[in-house]
């Protein structure tokens, strides 16, 4: 072993904070060099990710519709290569539910010649909301990301030997994304709806600085060039809060989960 990575995709910071916390343990027990690779921005998803033997790859994306972010499919399909590198998917969510999101990143990892060891699935703030686990990653989150960490070095200080793609929860075969339904439980479509800007914008350019679908016009923050996924970082990263939805089956879907699953979920790993 030569070198972990923290390889992540993170509009809004959680799955960053649970990539590099559980990479950061796991250099530290191992005593190896840490790198970063963040493919959030689309430059960084042009190119490909080479990994080979010695690389232990730390890789989390955001759960989005109980899935891997499809828009990222064609890179972390296409242009990631294990090579025999070791990696551990883990994925971050908005306190609803992971659903077959790391079964998903996992199979997806040994697909691209990795050997999965271990998987885990964190909680941090709904890309939605200010209130669906507000705070998180907190303390114990943090506590657990590095007892995550901890045990997969001693996994791999064990003469632990690849035979099988590791052990997580999900389905396999995967099921289909999450659909938000109305209350008359007809399902609500989202996919069109982007955040409006209000006058309170100063023209800083964050937005479109932050945005991971480049689809923000730098030089008119108020115009889309490309698709929104909806990942809430123009709307978070904006220091006027300028950026914000008005479409009601957006704000119908929020409300809901921000009412329904108000309770704590914990995360989970898989060692
Ligand atoms: C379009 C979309 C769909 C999402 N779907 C789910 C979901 O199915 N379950 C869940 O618990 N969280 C869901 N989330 C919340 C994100 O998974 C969560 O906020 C994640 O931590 C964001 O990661 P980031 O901070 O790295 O951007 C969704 C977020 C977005 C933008
Ligand atoms: S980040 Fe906010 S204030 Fe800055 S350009 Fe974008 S919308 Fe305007
Ligand atoms: S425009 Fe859409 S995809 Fe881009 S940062 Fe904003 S919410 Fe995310």
């Amino acid at each position: 072993m030569k070198k972990v990575w923290a390889m992540y995709f993170s509009p809004t910071g959680g799955t960053e904070k649970a990539v590099k916390t559980t990479a950061e343990t796991l250099a530290d027990k191992l005593g190896l060099p840490l790198d970063t690779y963040d493919f959030t921005l689309p430059d960084m998803r042009e190119g490909e990710a080479v990994f080979g033997e010695g690389d232990i790859v730390v890789c989390g994306t955001p759960v989005i519709a109980g899935r891997v972010p499809n828009v990222l499919l064609p890179y972390l399909t296409g242009r990631v290569k294990g090579n025999g590198a070791l990696a551990v998917p883990v994925v971050s969510y908005g306190n609803r539910n992971f659903d077959d999101a790391l079964m998903e990143l996992r199979n997806i990892l040994e697909e691209d010649g990795f050997k999965t060891v271990a998987g885990g699935a964190f909680v941090s703030e709904h890309s939605f909301s200010k209130t669906l686990a507000a705070g998180r990653p907190d303390e114990k989150d943090i506590a657990i990301m590095r007892k995550f960490g901890e045990k997969i070095a001693e996994k791999l200080m064990g003469g632990w030997v690849y035979t099988a793609p590791a052990f997580v929860k999900g389905n396999d075969p995967i099921h289909p994304y999450f659909k938000p339904q109305d209350r008359n439980g007809n399902h609500i479509d989202i996919r069109k709806v982007k955040p409006k800007v209000n006058d309170d914008c100063c023209g800083c350019g964050i937005c479109a600085e932050v945005c991971p679908m480049g689809s923000i016009n730098p030089e008119n923050t108020k115009e889309y060039i490309g698709i929104c996924i909806k990942c809430c970082a123009c709307v978070k990263k904006c220091p006027t809060q300028a950026r914000y939805y008005d479409d009601p089956g957006y704000i119908y879907h929020k409300e809901e989960l921000e009412e329904l699953y108000e309770r704590r979920a914990e995360p989970e790993y898989f060692v």
